[in-house]
């Protein structure tokens, strides 16, 4: 899964050096199916099904409003072809990428600025990153989903207090465990709730999740588009998503979507 987990962090750095005002969606699409088989995977979002819906691109590109699974331009979505659209100075883009090598899976999202954006988007985008390794960092042998879920909540709850803005940590989407599959048990909520009380587990090493805290700059409350896949915020606020596959071991956790050299995209 560290075999896996390198090649989307690669594919991302790829990607993440082509953002800025006028790369296309579709742009950043194509490049990371080239990227990733270059690697010698396969994009796993690619023809992957959810409730009887086919997923028809190899990432997830969502801007501004966006919150997860944002389909990319020129990809052939039902008996359409999506319109491509260019990025803008000033937006906000969330790129999710999945690869499988040699059987295993890594999935791993970072949004990034478009160009100069405003200081409370880029705060955004910060709290949702710091809760993404909060949550992390909660990772061992014995440690509880709900200390996790805690973790994630308490960073965002903290941010919204001390700057006075709404951040919406978003509920009704979860991370997941990971392996051969890209969705295995357990879902992994981002926020503490009776329900997560009552079914938590606690983790012992081997066990691997992908974390993926979305935080909205406004309410949490989110809708999913016509298309069947783009979820977007209910009252059109920028939202951020922060992903990592990580793996809980003995001395406590290795995120396994790390570059070659072992740095962090984000
Ligand atoms: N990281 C996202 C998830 O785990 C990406 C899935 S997109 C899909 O839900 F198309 F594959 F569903
Ligand atoms: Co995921």
């Amino acid at each position: 899964m560290r075999e896996a987990g390198r090649r989307v962090a690669d594919t991302l750095t790829t990607l993440s050096a082509m953002v800025r005002p006028g790369v296309t969606t579709g742009d950043l699409n194509e490049a990371a199916g080239a990227r990733i088989r270059e690697l010698g995977g396969t994009p796993s979002f690619f023809g992957y099904v959810v409730d009887r819906k086919r997923y028809p691109a190899n990432i997830c590109v969502s801007v501004d409003e966006e919150v997860v699974h944002g389909i990319p331009g020129r990809c052939v979505h039902g008996r359409r072809e999506v319109p491509d659209r260019a990025l803008r100075e000033g937006q906000v883009v969330s790129i999710d990428c999945g690869v499988i090598f040699e059987g295993w899976q890594g999935d791993s999202a970072v949004t990034l600025p478009v160009g100069q954006v405003s200081a409370e988007v880029l705060d955004l985008l910060e709290v949702c990153r710091s809760a993404l390794w909060a949550g992390l960092r909660t990772l061992r042998p014995g440690s509880r989903l709900s200390d996790l879920a805690g973790a994630i909540e308490g960073t965002v709850r903290d941010a919204a207090r001390g700057s006075g803005r709404d951040y919406g940590l978003v509920e009704d989407f979860v991370g997941h465990g990971i392996g051969r599959a890209l969705h295995e048990p357990p879902q992994v909520p981002n926020y503490v709730s009776r329900e997560l009380r009552r079914s938590d587990l606690v983790l012992q090493p081997g066990v691997v999740l992908a974390v993926e805290p979305m935080v909205n700059l406004g309410s949490k409350r989110v809708r999913t588009l016509r298309d069947g896949w783009t979820v977007v915020t209910k009252d059109g606020a920028p939202s951020a998503h922060f992903e990592h596959t990580v793996a809980v071991t003995e001395e406590g956790f290795e995120v396994l979507t790390l570059r070659a050299d072992g740095s962090a995209t984000h």
